[in-house]
């Protein structure tokens, strides 16, 4: 009985480890994830009122700007200084500075201008996550 016990409380102790270790290793740098979650929310935003078909333009300013505003820190916080993934970084920051521009009103607009910035996010997925 005891040493069921025992042994019960290692495989316990084990996992509470193995949890806080990977939690520790996540923590240490939250912020690659954190922006890349905050694009994830704003771009599925976008696709929510383009489904929707509810494209209100203030709406939409808002979550093209927060896009912009935070991919400006994919390369400062990822921290790889390979060009394709710099080159991959600031084609995105030049499709959401054109989108931001072009401030689309309804939906199609808000279609022609997420594509392109869409295409962008898979492309470096496809080569670097
Ligand atoms: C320059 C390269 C690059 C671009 C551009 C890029 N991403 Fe990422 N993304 C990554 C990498 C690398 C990862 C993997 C991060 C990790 O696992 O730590 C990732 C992961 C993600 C994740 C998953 C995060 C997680 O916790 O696993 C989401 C969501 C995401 N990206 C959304 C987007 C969206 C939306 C766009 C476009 C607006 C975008 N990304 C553009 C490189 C990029």
């Amino acid at each position: 009985m005891r040493v069921a016990l025992l042994i019960l409380l290692g495989l316990v102790i084990g996992v509470l480890g193995t949890s806080q270790v990977m939690n520790a290793l996540a923590a240490r740098n939250p912020m690659p994830k954190a922006v890349m979650h905050t694009m994830g929310y704003h771009m599925g935003e976008l696709s929510h009122a383009l489904k929707a078909k509810q494209c209100d333009a203030a709406t939409i300013q808002h979550h093209l700007e927060r896009l912009q505003s935070t991919a400006t820190d994919i390369v400062p916080v990822f921290g790889i200084d390979e060009k394709s993934f710099t080159d991959k970084a600031g084609e995105l920051q030049t499709h959401l500075q054109q989108a931001v521009q072009a401030a689309p009103a309804d939906c199609a607009a808000l279609a022609a201008v997420v594509k392109p910035i869409g295409e962008t996010c898979k492309s470096c997925h496809q080569q670097y996550r």
